[in-house]
């Protein structure tokens, strides 16, 4: 087991770190940024299915739940193309108003989750097309679905998911603007300069990895907190709760993630000098707004860890602690402001002395309701 470790002391934190790595090994061989190429076989032998679709509905549990809900960004933003998010295990008992027009995507890290594997069999039958996104080859949602596209992220054994998480949005970035440059929804210029983009994020999901140090000091603070809140907009909202999921995990702390705005109908009425808010503040994104907000977070004495973009000036005079990361287009960003989060959460697990790997409870991938 420590030489699959590969000299770390956790799968979890192996697997953080493999990220620019996995992320590249997504893109591999379907980003031709060059030649402003997205080539994705599942998609494009199914283009019809996909471009002719009333709505594009996606199913998944956990973090690629929450993964889903980040594509919903991407897919209205960037092709616009209607999205619902669904729980699977609340889809499959809804009576979903689902027909052949609409298109499911199942978005799985293992393949194997049973609400899953049942919102698709339900979809199925009625007569959807529906398309895996899965990181497990052969297993059994990438067998039951019509066609599919892998995250290619390699094993994952921590409990906690987080390289299936950004590659998985990897995989949702690129079909999605592969369905925007086939509906003309993107122009030219844009398509480039995010294929482009893409390209980047890599090397700079490794220099938000050069943080560590910082993070783990910002760790050491709150590892005693017994509650946290997490806030986000936009595109990440869904960090917001990525992160908040990620320290419940494996620290067991008490964590909420919430839309920003949202923080006034009840949240705020918990924040005082205890309570961490961790919050995204990266530029671009609602940038003025979550100042805004923090500075409610602020006058009501709360402690406020914020994410910025490098050489940010605002949020660093109103925050108790910032860590940054690169800048990048708002609809990458959650690819690299979920890095922090996730050393966040590892640190403090850690320091409070959890099982990080298998963390109580939890299941790797949960094949029972
Ligand atoms: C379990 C895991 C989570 C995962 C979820 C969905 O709860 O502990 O990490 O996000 O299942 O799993 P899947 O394999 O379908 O992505």
């Amino acid at each position: 087991e420590q030489i699959e470790k590969g000299g770390y002391e956790h799968f979890m934190l192996k697997e953080i770190y493999e990220q620019p790595h996995a992320i590249k090994d997504t893109y591999r061989g379907r980003l031709l940024a060059k030649d402003g190429i997205v080539r994705m076989a599942g998609v494009e032998n199914h283009k019809e299915k996909f471009l002719n679709a009333n709505r594009i509905i996606i199913v998944a549990c956990g973090t690629s739940w929450h993964a889903g809900l980040v594509a919903e960004y991407i897919f209205e933003d960037l092709a616009r193309i209607p999205v619902e998010v669904e729980y699977a295990s609340e889809f499959r008992y809804r009576n979903p108003v689902i027909s052949d027009k609409d298109v499911v995507i199942a978005i799985s890290q293992s393949g194997e989750t049973a609400d899953t594997l049942a919102a698709i069999k339900l979809a199925k039958e009625h007569g959807a097309f529906v398309f895996g996104v899965c990181n497990v080859v052969g297993s059994s949602i990438a067998r039951e679905t019509d066609a599919g596209a892998y995250t290619h992220a390699g094993p994952e054994i921590g409990v906690a998911s987080t390289k299936a998480f950004t590659t998985q949005i990897t995989v949702l970035t690129l079909i999605a603007l592969k369905l925007a440059k086939e509906k003309g929804a993107i122009s030219n210029s844009d398509f480039h300069y995010h294929l482009e983009q893409l390209e980047l994020i890599p090397d700079k999901v490794a220099r938000a990895l050069e943080s560590d140090k910082h993070i783990k000091a910002v760790a050491e603070t709150y590892k005693d907190a017994s509650n946290c809140l997490y806030l986000g907009r936009g595109y990440n909202f869904p960090v917001a709760l990525e992160g908040a999921l990620k320290l419940k995990e494996i620290s067991y702390i008490h964590a909420e993630g919430y839309p920003a705005a949202e923080m006034k109908h009840g949240p705020i009425a918990l924040i005082d000098e205890q309570m961490p808010v961790f919050v995204i503040a990266t530029k671009k994104g609602h940038y003025e707004k979550v100042v805004s907000n923090i500075q409610e977070i602020k006058s009501r004495k709360g402690k406020i860890i914020a994410i910025v973009t490098e050489g940010d000036v605002d949020v660093k005079k109103l925050a108790d602690h910032t860590i940054e990361v690169p800048e990048t287009l708002e609809s990458l960003s959650p690819l690299l402001t979920t890095i922090p989060l996730q050393l966040l959460s590892y640190h403090i697990a850690v320091m409070l002395n959890k099982n990080v790997d298998q963390p109580r409870n939890l299941a790797k991938s949960v094949t029972v309701e």
